[in-house]
C-alpha cells in the first residue's frame, strides 16, 4: 500500500516561495489502478517524481508497505520494487535495447524470448528494436515505449508512469493500452498513470484529478470522467454556443 500523508513541495524563486504540492493525503491501496489527470502544471509530475524520489518533498511523509520511505533515495525505492516511467525519458548513447533490458530485469543473460516477450508488449517488434542503440536515432515514441518495456522486465510492485501516450503513434497507443488492462487484469502490481487519454482513464479503477497542488476531485471513473467532460466542455462556444450555454 503506498500512503502519502501532508506531501508538500515548495520552491522559492525571485518572487518568493510557490507552493508546487500542498498537504496531499492519499492512500492506493495495493494492485489498483489509478490515473492522475488534470490541467498542466497541476502538480502530477511532481507527485509522482516525489513517490520515487526524483525530488524531496518540502513537508509531509511518504509510506511504502508502512515503512517510512521519505528519506530514501532512489535506488532504494527501486530495490523496494518502486518503477518510474518518465514523460521525457533520457537516452543513452552506446547501450542498446537488449541491455538496457537486461540490467532491468537483473539478469546478465536475458533469454531472447524473454526480451521479445517485453517490447511486443509495447507494440515493438524485437528484430528490428533488440540490437538499436537507446539514442537519439529514435524516435520520442520509440523511447517511451522502450522505457515502458524495461519497466515490465523488472516487474516491479508499483509502476508509475507519466502521460505514457506521449508522443506514441494510435496503433501502438492501443497495443501499450492492452498491456496496461492486462498487467491490471493478472493484479501484477499497483499502477499509478498519469494520463489525458480517455482509453487510460477507462481502465482505472480509481481517477484523481490534480488540480493546483491538490487532490481536486476523486472517484471511479464514471463519476469523475463525466464530471471532467463537462468541465472541460462548458465554454467551449463550438458546442455551448457564445455564452457557454447549450
Ligand atoms: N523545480 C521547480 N521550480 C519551479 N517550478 C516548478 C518546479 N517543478 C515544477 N514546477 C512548477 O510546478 C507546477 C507543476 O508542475 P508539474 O508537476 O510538472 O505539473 P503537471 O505534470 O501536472 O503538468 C508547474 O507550474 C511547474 O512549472
Ligand atoms: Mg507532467
Amino acid at each position: 500500500m503506498l500512503e502519502l500523508q501532508d506531501l508538500c513541495y515548495s520552491v522559492s524563486g525571485p518572487e518568493g516561495e510557490t507552493d508546487i504540492l500542498k498537504n496531499i493525503s492519499l492512500t492506493i491501496p495495493d494492485k489498483r489502478l489509478v490515473v492522475l489527470t488534470g490541467p498542466n502544471g497541476g502538480g502530477k509530475t511532481t507527485l509522482a517524481r516525489a513517490i520515487m524520489g526524483l525530488v524531496q518533498p518540502t513537508g509531509g511523509r511518504i509510506f511504502w508497505d508502512g515503512t517510512d520511505i521519505t528519506g530514501a533515495d532512489i535506488t532504494q525505492r527501486a530495490r523496494m520494487g518502486i518503477a518510474y516511467g518518465f514523460q521525457q525519458p533520457p537516452r543513452f548513447k552506446g547501450i542498446r535495447v537488449r541491455d538496457l533490458l537486461a540490467l532491468a530485469s537483473d539478469k546478465k543473460l536475458l533469454p531472447k524470448g524473454e526480451a521479445c516477450s517485453y517490447l511486443t508488449q509495447v507494440g515493438l517488434c524485437a528484430n528490428d528494436y533488440l540490437d538499436r542503440e537507446v539514442d537519439t536515432s529514435l524516435s520520442g515514441g520509440e523511447v517511451k515505449r522502450i522505457e515502458i518495456a524495461t519497466i515490465l522486465a523488472r516487474h516491479p510492485r508499483l509502476m508509475i508512469l507519466d502521460e505514457p501516450e506521449a508522443g506514441i503513434d494510435l496503433w501502438s497507443f492501443a497495443r501499450l493500452t492492452e498491456t496496461f488492462g492486462e498487467i491490471h487484469a493478472r493484479q501484477d502490481c499497483t499502477m499509478v498513470i498519469i494520463s489525458h487519454q480517455e482509453r487510460i482513464i477507462s481502465l482505472a479503477d480509481e481517477i484523481l484529478v490534480v488540480d493546483k497542488g491538490v487532490i481536486a476531485r476523486r472517484g471511479d471513473r464514471d463519476e469523475v470522467f463525466s464530471s471532467i467532460v463537462c468541465d472541460t466542455m462548458s465554454g467551449c462556444p463550438a458546442v455551448f454556443g457564445r455564452e457557454g450555454k447549450r
